[in-house]
């Protein structure tokens, strides 16, 4: 039998409309068996503050313990000024403490970026990969999933409707769940 792997996803916008959310729930519908997709919100977490550990935020705590449990994170994340947004790089600082004690270490990931425009995230993807790297997490190289043109997605039903992105899709959420097996074996 399949063991189910369980993937925090994790969506850089905030916004209820989010094209990059879509993306998101789009990919859980089509991951391989082995993997089950769930959205750990972001939006509630202060900001992330060292003064405050002394008796740390109740939401803090929360997602740590949310992403402690996960076998496996998955960012889908847009483009905000040529970088990630900062509601996503809070999330990363939060569960990155206390020192030493990084909720991400270890865990494989993977990173999808999102954009209207042409270039699909490129320099979100790649920060976000920049700050993921102090965590040793394996991350997957291959596909790279820049989704760009976001707006022309959708039908109403909320479904993707253009073929070679729903292509790109599923190949980067079944090369995915090859990677979350990979590692967790190894
Ligand atoms: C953007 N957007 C954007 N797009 C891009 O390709 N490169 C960029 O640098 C930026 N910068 C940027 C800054 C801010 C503050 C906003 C609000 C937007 C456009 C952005 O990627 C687009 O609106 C996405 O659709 C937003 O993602 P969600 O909310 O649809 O998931």
């Amino acid at each position: 039998m399949t063991q189910v792997r369980n993937v925090a996803v994790i969506v850089g916008s905030l916004r209820e409309a989010s094209l990059s959310r879509k993306i998101a729930l789009a990919l859980g519908r089509m991951a391989p068996e082995n993997l089950k997709l769930d959205i750990v919100e972001i939006g509630n977490l202060p900001f992330y503050n060292e003064d405050l550990e002394a008796e740390a935020p109740a939401e803090w705590t929360a997602f740590r313990e949310t992403i402690k449990a996960a076998d496996a994170v998955l960012f889908v994340t847009p483009e905000y000024n040529r970088s990630f947004p900062g509601a996503l790089k809070n999330a990363i600082d939060v569960g990155s403490r206390p020192y030493g004690q990084a909720v991400w270490s270890g865990k494989p990931v993977a990173v999808a970026s999102t954009s209207m425009g042409a270039l699909g995230g490129f320099g979100a993807n790649h920060h976000l990969r920049q700050s993921l790297s102090f965590f040793d997490m394996p991350l997957l190289q291959q596909p790279e999933a820049y989704f760009g043109a976001t707006h022309t997605y959708f039908d109403e039903a909320g479904e993707v409707q253009v073929e070679s992105t729903r292509a790109l899709m599923k190949t980067f959420i079944d090369a995915f769940g090859a990677w979350v097996e990979k590692v967790l074996r190894d």
